[in-house]
């Protein structure tokens, strides 16, 4: 295994200070990043120690190292998953072939944007939750947002460094403009939708990183499966970070539902907010849409885009290498959800241009797992309630549904019917003055805000009272 390089400034297992010209350029860009993250990471907190884990490797036994560390200080570094010995492309046309180490000229223009796309949504979810860090519920999360921050800043770094060891001038161009772009910006927006919504509250924070950090992992699974080695390997140790995310918005999400749980035992009552908690309704109306904007990431049910990006073997399935067809698809079919009329049916399609909607349906799967874990906490209190996901063509704006009013139980409504049901489907402001409420700091270590239960365990092994993060410490550094 390639041994990580403390010696530099940037920690890597890619042998960077062999390659002068592209230490060079990562050199020039880091303080580029590090200005954006003064800029546009976490609020009020880059002075402070937090109890964060730093990849230094990516042996599975021992990959993460915790410490105390100020985020600023962070060691953003380059890892690639280890190479596999004699690995070919897994599908598509080059399918049997070896996999390539460098960018297939006839595929660069395509390469480049789906690594500009991916890379695109890692600092926008940093910009997303910036304010988050002043209405903490406690220190523990607060420690987990901060780290699921690096990570994503990480990420970024792992699609920078394949930009610019891999594409030349374009590539350093791309490397600038991920930091120009702004989440929610009018003029220079986030490429993808879901990334510019706000993420103004920790109940949509534990949403989003239940649903929309998720689709990152389908995404990066599909990469994955890239015959553009560099890539694959680039993308399976992101999985690695990520599956940490996906825990904090199931576990964050399933903390809140049992909180709930409680008091409506505790008081006999459904309707919580009185003491404090959030009723089912609520949690419900925000789980139908951070599912409905995160399904929208996958693009359109029919996709020539993503037909191509198989045949050329750029982008696979998930789990790709462990389905038994031909992994061709040329004569394969696929079911596809689609209006006609009035009603909603589901049509074979050609495997193919069904990619998308495919990959969405792995995603929907695993979404179902969680939201089953969340209704077995309800269960456990006798509660005869359900949380459920929404139809797949409720609320979206991109696809077969764009056009449609879908009810989250999956009939097509009318315009009429959709305005006077849309405020027991989607927060409404009142849904949001009333979580913004909420949201008021607790800082005490082992203590933990009204709305939501404590978690299970501390982290690395760390008691719950712990010190997750130091907010007496130093106050010399810039404090956004
Ligand atoms: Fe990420
Ligand atoms: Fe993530």
């Amino acid at each position: 295994m390639a041994r990580v390089d403390y010696t530099e400034r940037i920690p890597n297992n890619v042998s960077l200070a062999d390659n002068r010209r592209l230490l060079r350029a990562l050199e020039e860009w880091q303080p580029r990043y590090l200005d954006w993250w003064r800029e546009m990471g976490p609020h009020g907190f880059q002075a402070k120690d937090v109890y964060l884990r730093t990849a230094i490797s990516v042996d599975a036994q021992g990959w993460a190292h915790f410490d105390w560390v100020r985020m600023p200080e962070y060691r953003w570094g380059i890892f690639l998953a280890e190479p596999q010995p004699g690995r070919t492309v897994g599908f598509g046309e080059p399918r049997g072939t070896p996999v390539w180490q460098e960018v297939p000229g006839e595929h660069r223009g395509t390469l480049r944007r789906l690594i500009v796309t991916q890379g695109d949504t890692e600092p926008a979810s940093v910009e997303q939750q910036r304010q988050l860090g002043r209405t903490c519920p406690s220190l523990y999360d607060l420690r987990n947002l901060f780290q699921v921050n690096v990570e994503e800043g990480r990420h970024l770094w792992a699609m920078v460094y394949l930009l610019q060891a891999h594409f030349g001038r374009d590539g350093r161009e791309e490397a600038e403009a991920l930091l120009q772009r702004r989440s929610g910006d009018t003029d220079k927006p986030r490429i993808l939708g879901a990334f510019n919504e706000r993420t103004p509250d920790w109940l949509s924070f534990f949403m989003f990183s239940f649903f929309t950090d998720r689709d990152g992992k389908y995404q990066l699974a599909a990469l994955a499966e890239s015959g553009f080695d560099p890539l694959s390997r680039t993308c399976r140790f992101m999985l690695t970070e990520e599956a940490h995310h996906m825990f904090v918005g199931e576990a964050g999400v399933g903390r809140v539902v049992q909180k709930t749980c409680e008091l409506m035992r505790e008081h006999k009552t459904d309707d919580v907010r009185r003491f404090g908690g959030i009723d089912l309704a609520t949690i419900q109306r925000y789980l139908n849409f951070h599912f409905s904007v995160s399904l929208d990431l996958f693009g359109s049910e029919i996709s020539t885009n993503a037909a191509n990006f198989y045949t050329a073997g750029l982008k696979g399935r998930f789990e790709e290498t462990k389905k038994t067809d031909d992994h061709v698809l040329r004569e394969a079919t696929y079911p596809i959800t689609r209006p006609e009329g009035d009603t909603i049916k589901i049509v074979e399609e050609p495997a193919l241009t069904a990619l998308n909607e495919r990959l969405r349906d792995d995603y929907v799967a695993d979404c179902q797992r969680g939201v089953d874990r969340w209704n077995a906490v309800i269960r456990r209190h006798g509660i005869d309630t359900e949380l459920r996901l929404p139809h797949r063509g409720f609320h979206r704006a991109i696809g077969n549904f764009a056009e449609l009013r879908v009810s989250p139980d999956g009939r097509i409504v009318s315009q009429a019917e959709w305005d006077a049901r849309k405020p027991q489907w989607l927060p409404t402001p009142d849904d949001q003055v009333f979580i913004g409420s909420l949201m008021t700091p607790v800082v005490e270590p082992g203590r933990f805000a009204g709305w939501i239960a404590p978690p299970a365990r501390g982290i690395n092994g760390q008691p719950m009272e712990f010190e997750y993060v130091k907010l007496g410490s130093n106050q010399d550094g810039q404090d956004a």
